[in-house]
């Protein structure tokens, strides 16, 4: 993992008031909370008297209760009741504090913090000035045993479009790839397909090709958009599970007719093809040696993977700060 990034890790609708998830995120077993002014708490799954499941236990004065023997935990993670003692003690509680990730929300996902308190940036990595509230989203998950890396990978590769997607995206057997062109921008890259019918012509070099007006936006560490049109995008959050699964969320974007019904009816109609796609890539992918990618890997990469050299360069870059 990079450190020191706000990964969207799950749909805030995943977390209701007064309840409680266990999920793996990141390689860490997490209980996440939701409090009932709203506010979502994340500590280790695992309570530090006898390790039962605090996910499964429930919220209870703004604190998760244990399931086993009652121990509450506020959402720092402090331990601030072990019933078994009594409501006078006064004893010092704190050796039995459970770890706490920080977490907040933006645009309906709940972020985590990796990584140094102290180093906290203000806002997570989303596609603000893209889509606003004038658009409607349907969303849809599926999960990949594959590592995260593989599955960011995939969605910056234009090389597969005419043979995963022969039949949906990447009809027209335009398998010549020029380019493609990345530009880089502030947290991520920016990428577009060029691809050609091959009539016996020489590929254009990156440099001679355009960002399109349907392109790819890619935000570290694993927020990724497919800007259609000005009308329609298709996001995706990648959660990464552990070292060989990630959970996809998968966004699709509208605001075509302006009226919101309408444009959510659109947006319903607009999950299944995300669906169908994503089939596609998921097949193939799932497939890849190894799980995960790595910078110097022993692939031997063409020139169309342009944008997943430079996606590898940043990330290993991240990680070795
Ligand atoms: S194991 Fe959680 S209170 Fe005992
Ligand atoms: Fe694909």
């Amino acid at each position: 993992m990079i450190q020191n990034q706000w990964y969207a890790i799950l749909p805030s609708k995943a977390v209701k008031t007064n309840q409680i998830v266990g999920v793996k995120r990141l390689n860490l077993d997490l209980a996440i909370f939701r409090n009932d002014k709203g506010e979502v708490g994340c500590v280790v799954d695992q309570c530090t008297h006898r390790g039962a499941a605090l996910s499964k236990g429930k919220v209870e004065r703004e604190c998760i209760k244990c399931p086993f023997h009652g121990l509450e935990f506020n959402e720092k993670g402090q331990c601030v009741f072990i019933p078994a003692n009594g409501k006078v003690s006064e004893a010092d509680l704190s050796r039995y504090n459970v770890k706490n990730y920080t977490v907040r929300e933006n645009n309906g996902i709940i972020y985590l913090w990796y990584g140094d308190l102290d180093k906290i940036t203000d806002e997570p990595p989303f596609f603000n000035m893209d889509v606003d509230a004038s658009y409607v989203y349907s969303e849809i998950e599926d999960y990949w045993n594959s590592h995260y890396s593989r599955c960011i990978e995939n969605q910056l590769d234009v090389v597969h479009l005419p043979f995963v997607h022969h039949n949906t995206i990447g009809r027209g057997n335009k398998t010549l790839v020029n380019g493609p062109k990345v530009e880089f921008v502030p947290g991520g890259i920016v990428t577009s397909a060029n691809n050609e019918l091959d009539i016996g012509q020489t590929p254009k070099s990156a440099s001679e090709c355009l960002i399109n007006d349907t392109y790819l936006s890619f935000l570290f560490p694993n927020v990724w958009m497919n800007h259609i049109s000005e009308k329609i995008k298709v996001v995706i959050y990648f959660a990464p599970v552990d070292d060989e699964n990630t959970v996809l969320y998968i966004r699709f974007y509208c605001k075509l007719t302006g009226i919101k019904p309408l444009d959510g009816f659109v947006a319903y109609f607009g999950r299944f093809a995300n669906k169908i796609i994503e089939r596609q890539d998921k097949r193939v992918v799932i497939t890849q040696k190894p799980k995960a990618s790595s910078y110097k890997s022993q692939e031997k990469l063409l020139s169309g993977d342009g944008p997943i050299i430079q996606y590898r360069r940043i990330r290993n870059e991240l990680k070795n700060r």
